[in-house]
């Protein structure tokens, strides 16, 4: 298997690792050179081959996964204020900017933000809505806003190769269809440090609520999960090479910035989840133990038929689901993000268990009648594909590092010796991988080949799963619902029905960050 014959030959290789560590700090516009000498780089080394005992080494301790202070009443996330009263229209102002937070009380983190918030203000809109957001670049770095699974304008939808420099600003206008509902999200998606941005604090929800919604008596919440890395001295540590490799995933997973919040649930005994995976790279495989969901919405918004009594569901990094949640008596429960094997290299695979937040059903009347529903929305059938695309995801060695030797044979403009493909190429801003042509419906094949799990997401869009196969074996898909975002397991095939409406340059790209900052992504064109 090459990712281990790849640890071997690191575990071997300091010189290699010291290198690749200092041109990655290149490539990232980060700590530069001196990245190289520093503490840092040990620490990345480290990281690499006993990942919990890098940071305590090196003297930047991790906080206590309870420095954030945890059981706080649980908060909707702030709103963005809508400046114009005009029907039908949105206009508001984000600043994308260094702030300050008290995360761990007494001691001030420099996170980057929306509007100062973490995570970037909640942005509600109505289906059918002109929109016009203009967003003020403060940081010292390009900055994009790019909105996530909406089909706006190509040249509107922070694609990296429309930055806005630092210090400048710009306006994102776009128009909804009448027909979009559901949870998405806004993040940047600038080249190389998208990843770094998005982890530092930049990602916000947008709710698009439908013009008729069935289920509008049920209360609903917007949970937006982040994650967070925090050093004991309050510091947002930069990635390391095992972040780099599995995308990271630090000591805390917020909800709506809160640690393990506590969620009062409302007196009906019924209430609707908006939940959104704005980490990095953290599988959420959400459980409520004593409980069973009924999952009414995913990417796209909602499903064709809710599905009951599910006992878990897996969000993968970027995707959405809206959850119906029945009490069952008026104990106390948690939502746990489960353990889950995603293939990661080096130390252990799984991602141990995290609970998310704590469910407080005490105000739960008894002998409230729960809302059943079954058909949610029409799904149209769809069309014949006219076209058929296969993408194959795979990672491999970097020629650079294989052959390299010593630190100082070590060509520094190679971004990395890990590689993260597609179609075995690696990402390039000027080259068009792939075509379309716009409002033709298209059979997508995508094929996991490599060890871990990658989502897969496609800009501009919403489509419908077909089938997954893995191990020889086929299953079609037991709803139907629209997804921007699909998780391969490793080795697994997913196909796909995908129509652009638009012309333009489209994104498609592995969520998780880190793969994509270091070229999981290709470029669509349709005309
Ligand atoms: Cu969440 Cu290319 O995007
Ligand atoms: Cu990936």
């Amino acid at each position: 298997m090459q990712r281990r014959r790849f640890l071997a030959h690191l575990a071997r290789s300091s010189g290699i690792v010291l290198a690749a560590k200092a041109s990655l700090a290149l490539a990232s516009g980060m700590e530069g050179m001196s990245g190289m000498s520093d503490m840092r780089s040990m620490h990345g080394m480290h990281g690499m081959m006993k990942p919990s005992e890098g940071a305590a080494q090196t003297g930047s301790t991790l906080a206590r996964s309870d420095a954030i202070p945890m059981g706080r009443p649980f908060a909707a996330p702030v709103a963005l204020r809508n400046e114009t009263p005009e029907p039908g229209k949105f206009k508001a102002r984000l600043v994308a900017a260094p702030t300050n937070l008290s995360l761990i009380p007494g001691v001030d983190t420099q996170a980057w933000t929306y509007n100062g918030q973490m995570p970037g203000p909640l942005i509600e809109l109505r289906a059918g809505d002109e929109v016009e957001v203009t967003l003020e670049n403060h940081l010292d770095q390009p900055t994009t806003v790019h909105w996530h699974g909406l089909p706006v304008p190509s040249d509107q939808d922070g694609n990296p190769a429309e930055a806005v420099a630092p210090g400048g600003s710009r306006v994102y206008r776009f128009k909804l269809p009448d027909d979009v509902e559901g949870l998405y999200w806004y993040h940047p998606h600038p080249h190389r440090v998208s990843a770094e941005q998005v982890y530092r604090g930049l990602a916000g929800p947008i709710l698009i609520r439908p013009r008729h919604d069935p289920l509008a008596a049920i209360p609903e919440r917007v949970l937006a999960v982040t994650d967070l890395r925090l050093t004991a001295d309050g510091r947002i540590p930069a990635d390391d090479m095992m972040d780099w490799m599995n995308g990271r995933e630090g000591q805390f997973a917020l909800v709506n910035g809160m640690n393990r919040p506590i969620l009062s649930f409302h007196s009906n005994g019924q209430e609707r989840w908006h939940l959104l995976n704005a980490t990095n790279a953290r599988y959420l495989r959400l459980t409520l133990p004593g409980h069973r969901f009924t999952l009414l919405g995913t990417d796209g918004g909602r499903i064709e038929q809710a599905q009951p009594d599910m006992r878990e569901v897996l969000v993968a990094p970027a995707q959405r689901v809206e959850l119906l949640v029945t009490a069952v008596g008026n104990d106390s429960a948690q939502l746990m993000a489960a353990p889950y094997d995603r293939g990661k290299m080096g130390g252990e695979s799984a991602t141990p268990a995290m609970a998310l937040m704590h469910v407080d059903f005490s105000a739960v009347r008894q002998g409230v009648q729960p809302v059943v529903p079954k058909s949610l929305r029409k799904f149209p059938n769809l069309p014949p594909a006219v076209a058929r695309k296969r993408i194959v995801m795979s990672e491999s060695m970097s020629m650079g590092a294989m052959s390299g030797g010593h630190g100082s044979s070590m060509k520094m403009d190679d971004p990395t010796m890990m590689e993260f493909l597609l179609n075995g190429k690696s990402f390039d801003m000027h080259r068009v991988d792939l075509r379309s042509k716009a409002g033709a419906w298209e059979d997508w094949e995508i094929v996991n080949d490599s060890d871990m799990d990658h989502p897969f997401h496609v800009h501009g869009t919403q489509f419908a799963v077909l089938e997954r196969v893995l191990d020889g074996r086929r299953h079609s898909e037991p709803f139907r619902a629209w997804y921007d975002t699909v998780d391969l397991k490793s080795r697994e095939t997913v196909r796909i029905r995908i129509m652009q409406p638009q012309k333009g340059i489209r994104m498609y790209h592995c969520h998780i960050l880190e793969h994509e900052d270091l070229g999981m992504m290709g470029r669509l064109r349709v005309a």
